[in-house]
């Protein structure tokens, strides 16, 4: 099938009680480690492209890629969408770019300035069959190189209001979950805030939510990496069971990249550590593009909820 866009697996995904996965794509390795866990598992998936991955690996490779998994996995819904598209042109030029899904991340701006631009985004996205999630609050954490410190939680009294002058699709919101590998410090309780989560959803009924910073950064690959060479001191993610109870709820999407960082560096790591003599990309890349695989696998059966959903 084509690339779809995420309108059926949010419906889906809202009445199921389960959550779609939305994997950050940057190379060949993660789309294909990816896109083969979600064809084995029968899982619906979107394959998020950032504006650090475009200036990476060029807008047109990550299309084509993309465009190559939707012909090798005939058997599972595959949307692509524009994370953090941070004004009308990047998500102009997306939408023109073959893209099905881009959002509108007016979380920095003031609200009738995020509440202007998305509603501009939409009239365009939605004349060319496109869909748009925007943001209402500010996640903690390192975004496209800019780090904010504390979160702005998400102000439920705005929510409809805003989903209403704007017409986005859905709505990102900031519970206590935060970008990067350091979400908690250590000897902290990890905490969101789902009575937020709960009054969003009471007063949008059947609308779809999106949770940024969802990693739960695996402590199996920290561990790997500062085993191997490596320096992430007290990395901490949002535990699995919250993710769980979160995808039950109106939360649709659930953004993952830090976990596939991470078990791609943990992999490579270790290759290098025990394999010095290899030199050839193909030996130390297989066993990442396998972690990956094996990784988004665990979430789409133990987190998410999403296999045999397609
Ligand atoms: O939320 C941000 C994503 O993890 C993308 O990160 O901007 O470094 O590609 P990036
Ligand atoms: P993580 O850093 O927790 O993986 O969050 C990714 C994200 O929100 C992408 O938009
Ligand atoms: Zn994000």
């Amino acid at each position: 099938m084509p690339l779809v866009t995420t309108t059926e697996m949010f419906k889906k995904a809202y009445e199921g009680g389960y959550a779609i996965g939305a994997f950050n794509v940057n190379n060949m390795e993660i789309v294909q480690g990816i896109t083969e866990a979600c064809q084995e598992q029968k899982a619906p998936v979107i394959l998020q492209v950032s504006k650090g991955a475009r200036a990476y690996a060029n807008h047109t490779y990550l299309v084509k890629m993309v465009e190559a998994a939707v012909q090798e996995c005939p058997d599972i819904p595959i949307a692509l969408h524009l994370d953090h598209g941070g004004d009308f042109e990047i998500c102009k030029s997306c939408i023109d770019g073959g893209f099905t899904s881009v959002m509108f991340d007016g979380s920095h701006m003031d609200y009738e300035d995020n509440v202007k631009v998305a509603k501009q985004v939409v009239e365009y996205a939605h004349a060319h069959g496109v869909v748009v999630e925007a943001e209402l609050g500010q996640l903690a954490g390192v975004e496209d190189d800019v780090v904010a410190a504390d979160h702005q939680y998400t102000d439920p009294a705005q929510v409809e209001d805003f989903v209403t002058r704007t017409g986005v699709d859905s709505l990102a919101i900031a519970i206590g979950t935060s970008h990067g590998a350091y979400k908690f410090k250590p000897g902290q309780k990890p905490q969101l805030r789902f009575d937020i989560l709960e009054d969003v959803s009471r007063r949008l009924p059947n609308f779809p939510i999106v949770l940024h910073g969802a990693s739960s950064v695996p402590q199996e690959f920290v561990k790997k990496v500062n085993e191997f060479g490596g320096n992430l001191p007290d990395a901490i993610g949002i535990p699995e069971d919250m993710l769980r109870e979160a995808a039950k709820s109106a939360v649709c999407k659930i953004n993952i990249d830090s976990d596939i960082r991470l078990a791609i560096t943990a992999a490579i790591r270790e290759h290098f550590a025990t394999k010095p003599g290899d030199f050839d990309p193909r030996q130390y890349l297989k066993p990442a593009r396998q972690a990956v695989k094996d990784m988004v696998t665990h979430k789409l059966v133990n987190v998410l909820g999403c296999n045999g959903k397609a």
